[in-house]
């Protein structure tokens, strides 16, 4: 199965809203599979499909240790988000190497359906709370930055973007050579 390419912040379809699920078929299934291998081995804990350039809503989720406890969450709601909030080191694999502080309600009750269409509950906390409001974040075209001051923001986009640059840069060496 195929690594998918993860698209990174400033990419303005990082801002694409992603549409509901409507056929639960073999396409979705291997869209799945796909980004659940494209998350392990980046590694990262969560991705959604708007990081993958695909326009649905679909995320994938391991907050494991053992990295064995996939959970996909197809069309997620949130449906009650804890008043209690808490602050957690967040970071994203489309903002490579960038970590910051954000505020969220630290419990939530989520309700999905699974790769096969069939409706679950889950209420969490801890990380996996985080990383379930993260990860729909992402499905509304939000990127954690966005929480920060613009001025944070704007820093780790002229980063990012000179990253880039250096990338292409060294690339264009390599084809030249
Ligand atoms: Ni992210």
């Amino acid at each position: 199965m195929p690594l998918l390419n993860i698209l990174r912040f400033p990419d303005p379809r990082l801002h694409k809203i992603a549409k509901p699920v409507a056929v639960f078929d073999d396409r979705l299934k291997k869209l799945v599979a796909d980004m659940a291998e494209t998350m392990y081995e980046a590694p990262g804990v969560g991705l959604a499909a708007t990081q993958v350039d695909v326009h649905e809503r679909v995320i994938v989720i391991d907050t494991s240790e053992t990295r064995d406890d996939l959970r996909v969450f197809i069309n997620p709601e949130i449906v009650w988000a804890s008043p209690d909030k808490c602050l957690y080191e967040e970071g994203c694999l489309s903002v490579p190497g960038v970590y910051d502080g954000v505020e969220r309600p630290s419990r939530v009750k989520a309700r999905a359906l699974d790769v096969e269409g069939r409706p679950f509950e889950v209420e969490a906390d801890g990380l996996l709370a985080v990383c379930i409001q993260h990860e729909m974040d992402h499905l509304m075209g939000k990127v954690f930055v966005e929480y920060l001051s613009p001025l944070k923001r704007n820093r780790i986009k002229q980063k990012l973007l000179k990253e880039e640059r250096e990338e292409k840069r060294q690339a264009q060496k390599a084809v030249a050579r």
